[in-house]
């Protein structure tokens, strides 16, 4: 039996109380004696929780019971997420998390202290919530060249343009939905600026790479500023809205990463991944193409990929998970230099300047007669830069990426 603990009873650490719980039995049989639930830290008492005998308000409590070998931390933010993980790390104590923002800032840092204690920090609930993304990446790909990893990386913003498409619900409503679901950060900027997925396109990009790829140095965008009528251009045409994480590996061993809503075909599988679903795909040199799809969050999914790494702490007791993760930066390419096809919309007063300066560039019109009083077009493709350069003096009611 291996003695464990929480940090934060929260969404995600309700779902790891649930789990382990919930399923002793499946547990118990990959580690001898089971996982035991000892303590949960929280600066508030739950007294009506199945689990309020377990409460601390005290981390020394649990820091000084040598029986403690594995926690989860399931706070969130930087500190005193990193504080607590780094003090339970240099103990010998293995950290799982779905802490994405502390694991993008400084999860190498803190791999390196689980390295010089012999345990390990794992963070496979940091992307894709319940879908288990990280482990078949370190363990089942490490002898593929990654070319390319991409996808719906957040189940908040998904949930949002799901129903916005589908019912044409207001932007606020399913937003207040989406938390009320557990699924929103506790600052929901996090989710519709499209930070979140920067974040955890940012990690994945570390672990292909080996090296470090920091989301702040990435194209970010959200969906805040996506409104009703641009999905009825998207449907008129076979499209749908989403928002997506990209990293591409150059030849040259420099990456391309960002994150921006795109339009996405209809025949294209994350056409078809909705609500609270992510879907990433990953293309290596001999396995060609994966896609990996599941729930991206809410409390038992992403509780349940946390407990998956508790397992696999509790099962290397003494030892270190390895996860390679360079101090050194990968070269990013300049945002400007990426290439894409951009579905654009205007008012119609501006149709003639547009063609004037797009000319040759307009690869179809997307017009269309329920909005008589709008241009809207589609571009050929055309790095960033070009697009910039071509729409200086010209007022754009939408400028959207489109997924080929
Ligand atoms: N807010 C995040 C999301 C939670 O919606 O995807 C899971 O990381």
């Amino acid at each position: 039996m291996i003695k464990t603990a929480i940090l934060g009873l929260g969404n995600v650490g309700k779902g790891v109380a649930s789990v382990l719980t919930g399923n002793r039995a499946e547990i118990a049989r990959k580690v001898p004696g089971g996982l035991e639930l000892g303590y949960i830290l929280d600066i508030r008492d739950f007294p009506d929780s199945p689990f309020a005998d377990k409460v601390t308000h005290d981390y020394e409590e649990i820091l000084n019971d040598p029986e403690v070998k594995v926690i989860c931390e399931t706070m969130g933010g930087k500190e005193p997420a990193f504080t607590f993980s780094r003090r339970a790390l240099e103990k010998g104590i293995s950290v799982c998390t779905s802490n994405k923002e502390l694991v993008e800032a400084r999860g190498r840092e803190l791999l390196e202290i689980a390295r010089e204690h012999n345990c390990s920090y794992l963070f496979e609930a940091s992307v894709g919530g319940g879908i288990p993304l990280i482990a078949p990446l370190l363990n089942c790909l490490e002898q593929e060249r990654i070319s390319s990893i991409f996808g719906i990386l957040n189940g908040t913003t998904n949930y949002i343009l799901t129903k916005m498409d589908r019912f044409g619900a207001g932007y606020e409503e399913v937003l207040k939905e989406a938390q009320e679901l557990g699924y929103a950060e506790r600052n929901p900027e996090a989710d519709v600026e499209g930070y979140d997925t920067g974040r955890k396109i940012a990690i994945l990009s570390s672990l292909v790479s080996g090296k470090t790829v920091r989301f702040e140095d990435t194209y970010t965008e959200g969906i805040t500023k996506i409104c009703p009528a641009d999905f009825v251009y998207a449907e008129e045409h076979h499209y749908c809205i989403k928002l997506l994480g990209i990293s591409s590996r150059m030849e040259d061993e420099s990456f391309n990463v960002l994150t921006a809503p795109y339009l996405v075909p209809q025949g294209h599988p994350l056409y078809a991944v909705s609500d609270v679903f992510n879907g990433i795909f990953i293309h290596g040199n001999m396995v060609d193409d994966l896609m990996f799809y599941g729930r991206g969050a809410g409390t038992l999914p992403t509780g349940s990929a946390v407990v998956a790494d508790m397992i696999q702490a509790a099962l290397s007791i003494g030892k270190t998970i390895p996860i390679r993760w360079d101090k050194e930066r990968v070269d990013l390419k300049p945002h400007s230099e990426l290439v894409s096809t951009f579905f654009v919309r205007t008012d119609l007063s501006e149709q003639e300047a547009v063609r004037k300066a797009f000319d040759g560039k307009i690869a179809d019109d997307w017009s269309l007669p329920a909005f008589p009083d709008e241009y809207a077009f589609l571009t050929g493709p055309m790095s960033e830069a070009e697009f910039a350069a071509l729409a200086e003096k010209l007022k754009f009611k939408t400028r959207i990426r489109v997924l080929c």
